[in-house]
């Protein structure tokens, strides 16, 4: 990979141990790739932050120097910040999971502890070379916004955030965003059909580009297509979709991107439906896989409403019912306000984690949820809980 005079000067270290450490991960990963370069990017993504994962290699974060180039955000955490020791988690963990974050914030990283970045005033913007990692963002990014950005991982991800560029290759360049097949989607769609379909889709298409074809009927709003990403790259390897009227590339370059890939597979309503079909009993609800929005928020809290007023019916016994959302989506009076009333509802509000990368939710056999992301990720971080898909509004009404 070819690398400027300044990039020579990181390499060789003359910026310093951090940079050059940086910039020997970003040439291996360009090498690899055949990239003929870096670009310059305007932000960056950073996973695998929760104590639970990364455990004590974080210690090699701490040795790290100087700060990020580009605006870095981070991935959610194993705890909530304010509530960890009513989530049950551990004063040893609590203690080990913010030396992580301060090993984070003191790079000048964002600590804003969430999936959701693009809905928290981080969204890039259409062609936008980013470097993202957390495959749910990274498929929102690229296939709703129109950013371009390559499935980091967790130390490529935080390599770019300190060199402020990163390889170019893959998805960074049109020639690879081309859709490679065609799936077609025979039904009409709403809520958790979306985690559904993604799952389908990213177990089909394998590393080919799926281009959507939705019925006209179906909409997806911004959080059905959160979900349908989330879902897709839990399954899938691609790091992008098109649906058109939705993608910006899809819309703007049909011409030049071939929407009419030779392979075709078609989804039906039974595909769909076989995803809601289980008998067992859930002991926990779960939602906000992605990270919860406000309109999400405030549905839920409509619902629960709907549900329980005047009715005085409270949750199950034996059910936990709990629903995952970013701090900075809390920060303001309205959305605090929702908060208090979902709790009173007896649901529980978590920042800055979720079910998957806490070490708190790892003693279920049944998970609810209308996430197809962790219907893939329970049974792999979560102990061998069972996880089964409900629409948003079911899940409300089976907890009571
Ligand atoms: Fe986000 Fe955790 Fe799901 S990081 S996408 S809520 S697994």
């Amino acid at each position: 990979m070819h690398l400027t005079k300044e990039e020579e000067r990181i390499y060789k270290g003359e910026e310093g141990w951090t940079k050059q450490k940086a910039m020997e991960i970003m040439v291996a990963i360009g090498d690899i790739n055949h990239a003929s370069g870096l670009i310059p990017i305007k932000s960056a993504h950073v996973s695998g932050v929760s104590y639970k994962t990364i455990g004590d290699a974080f210690e090699f974060i701490n040795r790290l120097e100087g700060t990020v180039e580009v605006k870095s955000t981070l991935n959610p955490i194993g705890m909530d910040i304010e509530k960890w020791a009513e989530m049950g988690i551990s004063e040893a963990f609590a203690v080990n999971q913010t030396k992580v974050l301060d090993a984070y914030k003191k790079l000048g990283i964002s600590a804003e502890c969430t999936c959701i970045p693009y809905l928290i005033g981080h969204a890039p913007a259409n062609g936008e070379h980013i470097a993202w990692a957390e495959s749910s963002a990274v498929l929102y990014a690229n296939s709703v916004l129109g950013a371009r950005t390559n499935m980091e991982g967790a130390p490529s991800a935080l390599a770019a955030s300190l060199i402020g560029k990163t390889p170019f290759y893959g998805l960074h360049q049109s020639e690879n965003r081309k859709p490679g097949v065609k799936v077609s989607v025979n039904c009409d769609l709403a809520d958790a059909d979306y985690s559904a379909l993604g799952f389908l889709i990213g177990n089909l298409v394998e590393s080919k580009i799926p281009l959507i074809e939705l019925p006209p009927s179906s909409l997806p709003s911004r959080d059905e297509l959160k979900h349908l990403s989330a879902a897709i790259g839990a399954t899938g390897s691609v790091g992008m979709y098109h649906i058109k009227g939705i993608t910006p590339e899809a819309s703007v370059d049909e011409k030049k991107l071939n929407l009419e890939p030779d392979e075709k597979i078609e989804i039906e309503k039974e595909d769909i439906e076989a995803f809601y079909v289980s008998s067992s009993e859930p002991d926990v609800i779960a939602i906000g896989c992605p990270h919860c929005s406000p309109i999400e928020l405030k549905r839920l809290c409509e619902l629960l409403r709907v549900e329980c007023e005047g009715k005085g019916r409270k949750i199950k016994k034996n059910l936990e019912f709990f629903i995952f959302t970013a701090r900075a989506v809390m920060q303001n009076t309205q959305m605090q306000q929702i908060a208090e009333r979902i709790e009173n509802y007896g649901v529980k509000v978590i920042c800055d984690t979720c079910f998957v990368v806490s070490p708190a939710f790892e003693h279920y056999d049944c998970v609810l949820t209308n996430s197809g992301k962790m219907m893939r990720y329970v049974p792999l971080l979560c102990g061998d809980a069972e996880v089964k898909l409900c629409k948003t509004e079911d899940c409300v009404r089976e907890a009571f």
